[in-house]
């Protein structure tokens, strides 16, 4: 199991991250900590595990991860700013990701809409947001992240589309550190975004994809057709022109892409 004192003893945050849930295995960090009582979990508590039985991916796909060897974890948040920001919080949990991996790996990683991180054009770490209400709104953000730190095998269907950063930098990476620098990214970040006009956050993401200009193919509910990315509008839609000079947004929860 991952010592929460030796996630919170070196850890230079404020809120995120001093407060740790650890499990050897449960169903689902997302799902503990959309249920788990505000009172014991503050703005930027952690639920992390080892292993997951019923890890979620997004769109109804699972999410799977050898056991001790990679970062399975939540964030629990209660934004502060209106509903305008809070659709690019996928943007702000992949921006600290890449600034994370690069800072402890020297590795160069990239975003790809809404949020997923690659590394040589392979997913590297995928993310799973989910939101609660009450009367007031949106109240909880349940941001799930799963990074693929220390796996050196892939089941076949992945073989080509997933890596891991020890294959990737050749190196075995400390887990806890990567952690402790995700969270220190996330909160400046996070910060970023609750500070500061919506568009630093977008232009800083976009700097990091590689995205636009570029051919993809768009998965939407069973029917999947070719594209050019063009850009991210401000609500974090991916704006894109269709093979016939229809130009779109596209809404994350709908669709996912790959590249041509
Ligand atoms: C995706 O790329 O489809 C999103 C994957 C998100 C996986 C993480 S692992 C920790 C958290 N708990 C979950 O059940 N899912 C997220």
């Amino acid at each position: 199991m991952i010592d929460q004192e030796a996630i919170v003893q070196t850890l230079s945050t404020n809120h995120f991250g001093k407060k740790v849930f650890s499990f050897d295995s449960i169903d689902s960090t997302n799902t503990f900590a959309k249920n788990v009582e505000r009172i014991i979990a503050p703005h930027g508590t952690v639920v992390i595990a080892e292993e997951q039985t019923a890890g979620r991916g997004r769109l109804q796909r699972n999410w799977r991860s050898t056991k001790g060897e990679n970062l399975l974890f939540t964030v629990i948040l209660y934004p502060e700013f209106d509903v305008e920001k809070i659709v690019l919080l996928p943007f702000v949990g992949s921006l600290a990701v890449v600034d994370a991996i690069e800072t402890v790996t020297g590795l160069t990683a990239t975003c790809k809409w809404p949020n997923d991180v690659l590394i040589n054009s392979k997913k590297i770490c995928g993310m799973l947001l989910e939101s609660s209400s009450g009367s007031a709104g949106i109240e909880r953000i349940v941001l799930g992240i799963g990074v693929n730190v220390n796996q050196i095998e892939f089941s076949e269907e992945l073989v080509g589309k997933a890596s891991s950063l020890r294959i990737e930098s050749g190196n075995n990476v400390d887990r806890i550190r990567l952690l402790q620098s995700i969270l220190e990214a996330l909160e400046l970040r996070y910060h970023q975004l609750s500070s500061f006009p919506p568009v630093q956050i977008l232009n800083d993401w976009k700097m990091k994809a590689l995205l636009f200009g570029k051919k993809i193919l768009v998965l939407e509910h069973e029917c999947s057709f070719t594209a050019t990315a063009i850009d991210v509008a401000e609500d974090g839609s991916l704006i894109i022109e269709t093979g016939e000079g229809e130009k779109r947004n596209l809404f994350a929860g709908d669709v996912s892409l790959a590249y041509e």
